[in-house]
């Protein structure tokens, strides 16, 4: 990692470098663009954590927690529901950063679980969340596997 990342909060003066956070052209398939992900955080703005990784003045990653403890479905309670490292600083540790935050703030709101669905395929993000330690539950939601990790 070049500098140490830090979490803001999306505001209206970063908001459009928060849309100009783009994934390689083949990992598009796998994650909804940030600007998506945003209006739904707008629409679900009581359950949507939506953050921004920067790496000095720059923006280099976006990520949306959600946190909904009494949602019906268990694997929404609490968990990733979005990332997007810009493709250019990939593999610098920003996307285990900010899962990491996610997760923190997951334990701060006494959740002992959290998951993340993800589409399988070549290009998508399954070697990295099993890298940071989730794990497939079995179950299956929109053609999407869920993975679960515990949260000590
Ligand atoms: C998946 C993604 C978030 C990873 O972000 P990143 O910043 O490149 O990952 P990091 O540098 O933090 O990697 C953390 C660890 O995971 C490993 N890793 C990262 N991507 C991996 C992959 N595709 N397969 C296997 N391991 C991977 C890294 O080697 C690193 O391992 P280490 O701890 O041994 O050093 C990023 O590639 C991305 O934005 N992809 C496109 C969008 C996407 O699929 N988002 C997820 C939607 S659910």
């Amino acid at each position: 990692m070049n500098e140490a990342p830090r979490l803001e909060a999306v505001t209206p003066d970063n908001v459009a470098l928060a849309c100009a956070i783009k994934v390689a052209p083949e990992q598009e398939a796998f994650v909804a663009p940030v600007v998506s992900s945003l209006a739904e955080a707008y629409a679900s703005y009581a359950t949507a954590w939506p953050r921004l990784v920067y790496a000095g003045d720059e923006p280099v990653a976006f990520v949306m927690g959600g946190f909904d403890p009494h949602a019906e479905i268990e694997f929404f309670r609490c968990g990733i529901w979005r990332l997007n490292v810009a493709a250019a600083r990939q593999g610098s540790g920003y996307g285990r950063f900010a899962a990491e935050a996610v997760l923190d703030e997951g334990r701060r709101r006494g959740a002992d679980r959290a998951t993340v669905l993800w589409k399988p395929g070549g290009h998508g993000p399954e070697g990295f969340y099993r890298r940071l330690g989730f794990e497939p539950t079995g179950q299956e939601f929109a053609g999407q596997v869920v993975g679960a990790i515990a949260l000590t």
